[in-house]
């Protein structure tokens, strides 16, 4: 079975592109190259095409015999949506319609799309089920939800199946330590943090100390980058040997506040991180946590990096070997 790996030269794509090869498949990468980095996948196979670029995506389906698509090419900052928000609406929305609109000529009816939690905006309840109500508060949680929407329509008139999986904090490096987190600019916890113990960065700001939770500081759900990859494993099998559709969210189920993080790496890291306490970032909830008990019941997914120092350590493997990224920008 080949798998075509949209995005799959970035963070999260390029993990799920490990695991898919160890699990034997044949993968084919489709990255522009403008976030993903050619060393991430090594020797995989790779076409250097935009989703944007219809032509060059039928050519791709016309040469190869492609069973199945994920779906990762993204822009993926919340901050930047809210400056910039056709750049998202082009490049995740019209983007991932020329993708399906592409499967669809060629006969190709089966997706697994990277969703993500920002769908939900200012959380209820919590932990939050995938039955939570979907407000987005940023332009980037509603082009992930407009395709959520595509995805439905889709598969209601054209027989696509698909799985949509709702992020929550991706986060750890494979325990290889020769891929990782490597993006230009960085805007994550976990990476910033550990430049910072690499002294690549002079200090961390802690973004509001003012939030309704146990020490002021946000909670968050970090959830590893392979046990996220091999959720996309089991919604690829589930939508081969079954068919039909879903929507999964994907954390481990318990939060940890940006001071405990930052107090974890210090543990793993042995050193003493810098932090400034600073103002609140707009848009920031102050509790983000998911429930992901629909797929462990239905497709028995099992994170097994689920500790926050796993995590972290998996991460620092990556970062202390490579502390300014892969070589190529
Ligand atoms: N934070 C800091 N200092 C920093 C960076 C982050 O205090 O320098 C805080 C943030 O305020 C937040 C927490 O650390 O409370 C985590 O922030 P990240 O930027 O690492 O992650 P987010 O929770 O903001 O965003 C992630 C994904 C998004 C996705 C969102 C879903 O990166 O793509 O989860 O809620 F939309």
């Amino acid at each position: 079975m080949q798998i075509l790996v949209c995005g799959g030269a970035g963070y999260i794509g390029s993990h799920a592109v490990r695991e898919l090869y160890r699990a034997g498949y044949e993968v084919l990468v489709l990255d522009n190259l403008v976030k993903g980095h050619r060393e991430a996948i090594g020797d995989i196979p790779l076409v250097e095409v935009d989703i944007n670029d219809k032509p060059s995506l039928e050519q791709v389906f016309q040469k190869q015999k492609i069973d199945a698509v994920m779906h990762f090419a993204a822009y993926s900052l919340v901050g930047e949506s809210v400056v910039e928000p056709a750049k998202y609406y082009h490049n995740n929305v019209l983007g991932t319609l020329n993708l399906m609109e592409v499967m669809l000529s060629y006969g190709v009816k089966r997706i697994i799309f990277s969703s993500t939690a920002a769908v939900y905006g200012e959380p209820v309840e919590l932990p939050i089920t995938e039955e939570h109500p979907t407000r987005p508060t940023n332009p980037y949680g509603a082009t992930k939800l407009a395709v959520e929407g595509m995805l439905h329509w889709f598969g209601q008139a054209y027989g696509l199946n698909y799985v949509s999986l709702r992020y929550f904090n991706a986060a750890g490096a494979d325990v290889a330590g020769d891929i990782g987190e490597d993006h230009q600019p960085e805007t994550h916890l976990i990476p910033l943090v550990l430049q910072t113990a690499l002294g690549v960065r002079p200090e961390i700001k802690i973004f509001g100390t003012d939030y309704p939770t146990p020490d002021g500081t946000c909670i968050r759900d970090y959830i590893h980058v392979t046990d996220l990859a091999n959720a996309h494993l089991l919604a690829l099998e589930k939508i081969i040997n079954e068919g039909g559709s879903a929507i999964y969210n994907l954390g481990n189920g318990s939060g940890f506040s940006v001071r405990e993080v930052i107090q974890v790496a210090q543990e793993v890291t042995g050193k003493l991180i810098k932090v400034m306490e600073a103002e609140r970032r707009p848009g920031d909830p102050a509790v983000l946590v998911a429930s992901s008990e629909k797929i462990k019941k239905e497709l028995g997914w099992q994170p097994r990096y689920a500790d926050l120092k796993t995590v972290i350590s998996t991460a620092w493997h990556w970062h202390s070997k490579h502390p300014d990224g892969y070589i190529s920008k």
